[in-house]
C-alpha cells in the first residue's frame, strides 16, 4: 500500500476546501489499485469536507490533535472531536508546530491520546535541520526525535503507526531530499519504531515530505523502502496532486505486476 496524505496547512476557507476534496476525489475514479488518501484540511472545514468524502475512498485527517481525549485545555481540539467529526489520520509534531513551541513531552501525551482509545492513526513528523544534515548528525537527531515521541507509548495490536520524515530544510524549499538521503533514514526509521513499540509491517509506514511535487513523486514512490508522500503545497493545486496521486496508482499497478 502507498499513502498520499495532502497537508493544506493553514489555506482555504470551507467552499474551496470542498471543491479541492471533490477535485482530489476525482483522481481515484475508474481506478482499480489506489493509494490510501488522505485530505488534512483546517479544522474549521472538516465537517463539510467529511460530507464529500463519505461512502468515497478518501480519507480525512487533522493537520493536529489536542493532547488528550477532552478537557480543560482553551482553543485545543480533542481526540474525541476529531472521531466525532469522522478523522481517521492526525498529523502529529510537524516542523511547524514544533517551531511554534510544540515540545516532545507534548507530542508524546498527543500520541497516548490516539491510541488510548479509537480509530484515528497518528502520522507522526520528524526531521532535522540543515545545520544538523551538514553536521552529519541527520541520523542521531531523527533516532532522538522518535525515542522521545514513542518511548513508553502503548500502541494497541491492529493500531497503525505512519510516520512521515520531513527534512526542515525540503518543506516548502523546492529544494527536495534526493532517494539517496531518504532511503537510508526510511531504513532506520522502520528499524527503530519497531524497537521502540513493536508495530511492524503493513501497520508501520513510512513516508517522505518536503517539495514533492509532479515531476519527483513517481521517483520517489516507486522506492520500496518509501511507502508514501506527505504532500504541502503541491496538494493545494488540482492538476498536481492528481498527477501525484496517478503515479502512485502507476507504481502500485506495476509492483503488482512483479
Ligand atoms: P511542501 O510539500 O510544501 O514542501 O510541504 C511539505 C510539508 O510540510 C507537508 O506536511
Amino acid at each position: 500500500m502507498k499513502y498520499i496524505i495532502a497537508n493544506w496547512k493553514m489555506n482555504l476557507g470551507i467552499r474551496e476546501s470542498v471543491a479541492l476534496a471533490r477535485g482530489t476525489l476525482h483522481a481515484l475514479q475508474g481506478k482499480e489499485k489506489v493509494p490510501e488518501v488522505v485530505v488534512c484540511p483546517s479544522f474549521t472545514a472538516l465537517a463539510e469536507v467529511r460530507k464529500t468524502l463519505s461512502r468515497t475512498r478518501m480519507f480525512l485527517g487533522a493537520q493536529n490533535v489536542g493532547p488528550g481525549r477532552a478537557g480543560a485545555f482553551t482553543g485545543e481540539v480533542g481526540v474525541s472531536q476529531l472521531e466525532d467529526i469522522g478523522c481517521t489520520f492526525a498529523i502529529v509534531g510537524h516542523s511547524e508546530r514544533r517551531s511554534l513551541g510544540e515540545t516532545d513531552s507534548t507530542i508524546g501525551k498527543k500520541l497516548a491520546g490516539l491510541y488510548e482509545t479509537g480509530n484515528i492513526t497518528p502520522i507522526l513528523c520528524v526531521g532535522e535541520s540543515k545545520d544538523v544534515r551538514d553536521a552529519g548528525e541527520a541520523e542521531k537527531f531523527v533516532k532522538k526525535e522518535l525515542k522521545d515521541a514513542l518511548s513508553g507509548l502503548k500502541i494497541g495490536r491492529r493500531r497503525k503507526l505512519l510516520i512521515a520524515y520531513e527534512p526542515l530544510w525540503a518543506i516548502g524549499t523546492g529544494k527536495p531530499a534526493s532517494v539517496l538521503e531518504i532511503v537510508p533514514m526510511q531504513e532506520m526509521i522502520r528499524k527503530v519504531v519497531t524497537d521502540i513499540t513493536g508495530v511492524d509491517g503493513a501497520d508501520l509506514a513510512v513516508l517522505y515530505g518536503g517539495s514533492v511535487d509532479t515531476e519527483n513523486a513517481y521517483g520517489f514512490l516507486r522506492e520500496p523502502s518509501i511507502d508514501g508522500l506527505l504532500v504541502g503545497g503541491a496538494s493545494l493545486k488540482i492538476h498536481d496532486i492528481h498527477a501525484i496521486i496517478e503515479s502512485a496508482c502507476e507504481v502500485m499497478t506495476a509492483q503488482e505486476s512483479l
